[in-house]
């Protein structure tokens, strides 16, 4: 097992390129299966659960190429319907085939996704969208057992935000005869750059970014070719890093457009992040404020950075209120912070931060993505050296993390544990 060790203390300097975004990669690769065809995808990050679903593909009967950020998908020899247990407990994105499947096959056979660390995570809108298209589904020995004869456009309500669920539905719409319409839709960017890949297939979306999506059926979809949006929290983990190394770095190949909440609290710290022409300019401040912060589904405060953005509270002189709303169970990364000297109290979804402590490096271990990163940037701000063990975790979303704040100055590699 391979762990991150990092000496804190040092100010990150430099420019700093983003990958293309795992949580658009993930469901435009899927929807290739909606073709038939080489699919060509751009900007695609090398990330472990993107070799998860072109693992996933290729079971189904896809051929898969890649060539360094360049990865060509064609699903014309779909042969499987089915996403196997072991797939689907490495990474609950698998199920976003069932939508897919279903449109191009009439059948779906998918492993029911089970907890995670960061909380229950059911998938039942999911499961009531595709019923109101017309499938029939069952739960059998833990598989989620969908079948359609044909897909007929339906009015879906979904009774909390989805993101996962609004691209699954969407994908099964865009074949099926007849007007879908979502309402209490996802609006992230991610959904927005799905529709516009189906769009270019021949589908006939309009709304994404709205929280009413209207897609009107299409018979079939042709293969494209296609850019990832670049990854949005990426991009805010790095301005995060600038904001605790009191540094002042360029982050580039980004979009200002997908930022709004992030970079408005971090101005609201005393950080100053500035647009220029070719990216964002960040530049930390000696004396960072203390701000709330409550996460909401886009244009919200995403979930995705609050554990990021804790640490940054940590380090101011006053006290900071963290709500979470999208996921019961995102504090696992407190009692590690803790650990480094940081002053936290959960109460239910409520964290409280007391700044004024000095955090120290410690042996810390990873429990999920965005808590890796988290305890990367707290590894930056201390005083002394931390080991971040459980890396895996963080390998799943962040391309070469250590190694890109390390080209910003920042004093950290990895090796084996
Ligand atoms: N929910 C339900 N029923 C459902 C679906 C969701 O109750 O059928 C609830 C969830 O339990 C949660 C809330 O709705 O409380 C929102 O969950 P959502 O479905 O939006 O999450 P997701 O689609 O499973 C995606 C990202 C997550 C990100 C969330 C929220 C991908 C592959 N994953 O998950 O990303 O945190 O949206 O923005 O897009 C990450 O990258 O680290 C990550 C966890």
């Amino acid at each position: 097992m391979e762990k991150i060790v990092i000496e804190g203390g040092h100010r990150l300097e430099g420019t700093v390129a983003v990958s293309g975004a795992k949580n658009a990669a993930l469901p435009i690769l899927v929807s290739s299966l909606l073709t038939e065809g080489w699919n060509t995808f751009h900007n695609v990050p090398d990330l472990k659960d993107i070799r998860t679903i072109k693992r996933l593909l290729i079971d189904l009967g896809a051929n898969v190429e890649t060539s360094q950020s360049v990865v060509k998908v064609d699903a014309g020899g779909l042969n499987s319907y089915e996403a196997p247990y072991d797939l689907v407990r490495t990474m609950r994105a698998s199920v976003l085939v069932l939508g897919p499947l279903l449109a191009r096959l009439g059948g779906a056979r998918v492993s029911l996704p089970g907890g995670c660390a960061i909380g229950a995570r059911p998938i039942n809108l999911h499961l009531n969208g595709l019923e109101e298209l017309g499938a029939s589904i069952s739960l059998e020995h833990g598989y989620i057992e969908a079948q359609a004869r044909s897909l007929k456009g339906a009015e879906i309500y979904f009774d909390v935000v989805t993101v996962t669920g609004t691209e699954n539905i969407m994908m099964a719409a865009v074949l099926a005869e007849g007007l879908t319409t979502l309402r209490n839709a996802a609006r992230e960017p991610e959904v927005v750059a799905l529709a516009e890949a189906l769009n270019r297939m021949g589908a006939r979306i309009t709304g994404a970014g709205t929280p009413v999506i209207k897609i009107r059926g299409v018979k079939t979809l042709k293969p494209i070719s296609f850019t990832i949006i670049p990854d949005r929290i990426e991009t805010g983990t790095f301005m995060v890093a600038a904001g605790v190394t009191r540094g002042n770095i360029k982050i580039v190949g980004c979009e200002p457009n997908h930022l709004g909440a992030m970079i408005n609290k971090l101005q609201q710290t005393g950080i100053t992040v500035e647009e220029e022409t070719d990216g964002l300019r960040v530049v930390g401040t000696e004396t960072i404020s203390s701000v709330d912060v409550k996460t909401l589904p886009y244009p919200g405060f995403p979930t995705d950075m609050q554990a990021q953005f804790m640490v940054l509270m940590c380090l101011t002189n006053g006290l900071s209120v963290v709500s979470e709303t999208i996921f019961e169970n995102r504090f696992i990364h407190v009692s590690e912070l803790q650990r480094m000297g940081a002053d936290i109290t959960v109460s239910g979804t409520t964290a409280v931060v007391r700044g004024g402590r000095r955090l120290t490096g410690a042996p810390v271990m990873a429990t999920d993505l965005r808590a890796s990163a988290s305890l990367i940037l707290a590894g930056l701000a201390a005083e002394g050296t931390t080991e971040v063990s459980r890396v895996y975790h963080i390998d799943r979303g962040y391309e070469c993390i250590e190694k890109k704040l390390a080209q910003l100055g920042g004093h950290l590699w990895r090796t084996r544990a």
